[in-house]
Formats: structure tokens, C-alpha cells, sequence
């Protein structure tokens, strides 16, 4: 898909589609920065658009390991469906809401990481709360949610559900973004 689909799919539902084009090396580099690829089995990624952060994952993650992609739009689904051919990915057309539920269908039932593009910002709370309490319950205690955001809006949110959040400034993407890394940290032992 070129950057202009994206731009089009935009005009139609910005809300849904939350920015004007995909995400650029700097801001890829920055979302994958926290991911343990010699260590992490499991990866989900929600809202991949054309699929910038998904190739990334799948150059970085290890041969054995498994990517879960939820992509909503028709068309973006449709269109990394047939171009990203590769035995570790599944493609998943339906909201990023159900990610717990799928994760327990493959029979994984825990992830390393969440890479999350979902424009949060528009959506309804419910919607929000429901997509980042599943992404907690579905993390790894040492793993991690990668969110990313045109805004600060989330900040005060994002902290009140995890323990530890570091925050990134990308100045060079189109507009410039907010990296959110939220750790779950992992329970001490006694
Ligand atoms: C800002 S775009 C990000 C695209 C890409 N990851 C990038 O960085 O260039 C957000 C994506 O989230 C998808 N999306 C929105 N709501 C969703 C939901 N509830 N579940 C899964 N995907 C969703 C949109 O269709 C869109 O592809």
C-alpha cells in the first residue's frame, strides 16, 4: 500500500485511522527499542496500518517466535494479508478489544511485548480502557506496552495503570510523537 492509500483511508475515517501517513524509521526505531528480541516468544501488534513497525518485527524477532497483528480497516488488513508473507505472523481482522481472547485461542496465553499504534486519544474511554486492561492482563510479568501518540492526553491515563512509564519525544515523524513505554514490573520474590 503507498502512502497516498493511507492519506485516502484517513479522509475516510481519521478518527479510526488517527494520522495522515505511516510512521517513520525514527519513531519505528524508537516503539521497537524496548523489545528483548533474543528473548521474546510472543509479540502483538495492534493497528499496523501499511505495516512500517510489523517488517521491522519480523527482521529483529527470533525464527521461533510469533506475531499476533489486530488490523480493523479492510483495506490495511487486506492488503498486509497479502503482502507479508511469513510463517511467524498472524493476521487478525478484528479489534484490538479481543487481543486476550486470541493470545488464549493460539494457545499462548502471555506476551512479551505490545506494540501498540491505536490512536487512543479518539477513542471513547470504554473503548480505551478496554484495549489497555487487556494488554495488561495479557503482558508478561517483565514485559512491556509500546504506545505511541501525537499528544500528552494519554500520559496521565497510561500512569495510572502501570507501574513505571518512560516517555520519548520523536521530533523527526510526521507530526512529531510521544513514545510511551509502560512496564509491568515483575512481582518480587521472596
Ligand atoms: C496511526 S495508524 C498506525 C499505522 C502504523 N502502525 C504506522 O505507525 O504507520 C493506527 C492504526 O490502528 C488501526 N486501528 C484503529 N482502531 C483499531 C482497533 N480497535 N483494533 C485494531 N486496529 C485498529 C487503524 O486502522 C490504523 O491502521
Amino acid at each position: 500500500m503507498e502512502k497516498r492509500d493511507f492519506f485516502r483511508a484517513f479522509f475516510k475515517n481519521a478518527k479510526m485511522v488517527g494520522s495522515l501517513r505511516p510512521s517513520s524509521k525514527q519513531l519505528t526505531k524508537s516503539m521497537l527499542n524496548s523489545v528483548d528480541f533474543s528473548k521474546a516468544k510472543t509479540i502483538i501488534e495492534l493497528g499496523p496500518g501499511t505495516g512500517v513497525f510489523t517488517r521491522e518485527i519480523l527482521a529483529k524477532m527470533a525464527p521461533d517466535a510469533t506475531l499476533l497483528v489486530f488490523e480493523l480497516h479492510d483495506e490495511f488488513f487486506h492488503s498486509l494479508n497479502k503482502s507479508i508473507k511469513d510463517d511467524r505472523v498472524h493476521f487478525i481482522h478484528d479489534s484490538a478489544e479481543k487481543l486476550k481472547e486470541y493470545l488464549d485461542q493460539h494457545n499462548m496465553h502471555q506476551t512479551d511485548a505490545v506494540i501498540s499504534s491505536l490512536p487512543l486519544a479518539n477513542f471513547p474511554k470504554e473503548l480505551r480502557a478496554n484495549i489497555v486492561k487487556a494488554a495488561i492482563d495479557s503482558l508478561a510479568d517483565d514485559g512491556c506496552l509500546a504506545q505511541f501518540q501525537y499528544s500528552l492526553q494519554s500520559k496521565k491515563y497510561l500512569k495510572s495503570m502501570f507501574p513505571k512509564v518512560k516517555i520519548n519525544y520523536i521530533f523527526w515523524n510526521f507530526p512529531p510523537a510521544f513514545v510511551y513505554t509502560c512496564r509491568k514490573l515483575a512481582k518480587p520474590t521472596i
